[in-house]
């Protein structure tokens, strides 16, 4: 059964589809992995999949829906590394009456029929908190939160959580907030991320990614930033985070100080 990990903050542009593309090609190499591409903006889909053929994250939907029979076809970027696509059409799914009753089960159900075959299932959702990104969060077993400590706010944090919260996954297990181009030479940011680590806690990933102009330069050519340029530094924070994330894995159960209610309990105080 593979572990699927949504993606998201309700910021934009602090890292979502990087964090996808980089985690997943990443653990490609010693997993099998399949990314889904849920953003109608296909950012993850046009770098890393730009010609597919396969059906789109729309058309499995569609066929959810309608219960027509579904055969998992996604596109093949490597052997061990798969891509489902987006498609611009996803923008329609959340004004769709059955969606907004169902969105959480059908997601469910679409994963089913990809569980089987992979180790990961990684979700790059997109920014606004609305119908989909619900039903993705509710149908997934983790979630991992990027954020960028310039614009992070504890309160950005706590909303969040009560967001997360509001989805009613009772079985989600927080992976954590990690901080995506940090620049620990910044008095603020560092002060940002010890005062992040003081209230927050583990919740808060040992591991940043700093700033590189590489970073976007190997999404452009559909490359992790790893493949790119090696010896970058960003290419090494990638890999000391992905290494984090897997340690989290490895320990297989929940921890139960990311449970949604006891959270946000705490975070009262
Ligand atoms: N560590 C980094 N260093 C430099 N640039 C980065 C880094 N991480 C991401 N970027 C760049 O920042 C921009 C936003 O990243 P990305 O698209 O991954 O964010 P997002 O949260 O998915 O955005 P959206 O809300 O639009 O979906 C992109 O141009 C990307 O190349
Ligand atoms: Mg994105």
């Amino acid at each position: 059964m593979a572990n699927t990990i949504s993606i998201y903050n309700f910021k934009g542009g602090v890292g979502k589809t990087t964090t996808a593309i980089n985690l997943g090609i990443s653990w490609a190499k010693s997993f099998k992995v399949l990314l889904i591409d849920f953003d109608p903006q296909c950012n993850l889909s046009n770098s890393i999949a730009p010609d597919h053929e396969s059906p789109t994250i729309y058309e499995y939907l569609k066929k959810v829906m309608h219960d027509h029979e579904i055969n998992p076809r996604p596109e093949e970027i490597t052997p061990y590394l798969h891509v489902v696509p987006g498609d611009l059409q996803m923008t329609q799914i959340e004004s769709n009456n059955q969606f907004i009753s169902f969105g959480r089960e059908m997601v469910s159900k679409l994963l089913m029929h990809f569980h089987r075959e992979y180790d990961f299932v990684i979700m790059d959702c997109p920014t606004n908190f609305g119908v989909l990104v619900k039903s993705i969060i509710g149908a997934s077993r983790n979630i991992l939160i990027p954020a960028i400590a310039d614009n992070f706010s504890m309160t950005g944090v706590k909303t969040l959580m009560t967001y997360l919260a509001a989805v009613e996954n009772h079985s989600l297990n927080i992976l954590g907030v990690y901080f995506n181009m940090f620049n620990n030479n910044m008095n603020l940011t560092a002060k940002k991320f010890e005062e992040a680590k003081d209230l927050f806690g583990s919740l808060i990933l040992e591991n940043t990614v700093s700033r590189s102009i590489k970073v976007g330069e190997a999404n452009d050519a559909g490359e992790s930033i790893a493949d790119y340029s090696p010896d970058n530094h960003a290419a090494q924070d990638f890999m000391k985070l992905s290494d984090e994330l897997l340690a989290k894995f490895n320990s297989q159960s929940l921890n139960p100080e990311f449970i949604l209610p006891d959270l946000l309990e705490r975070m009262k105080g």
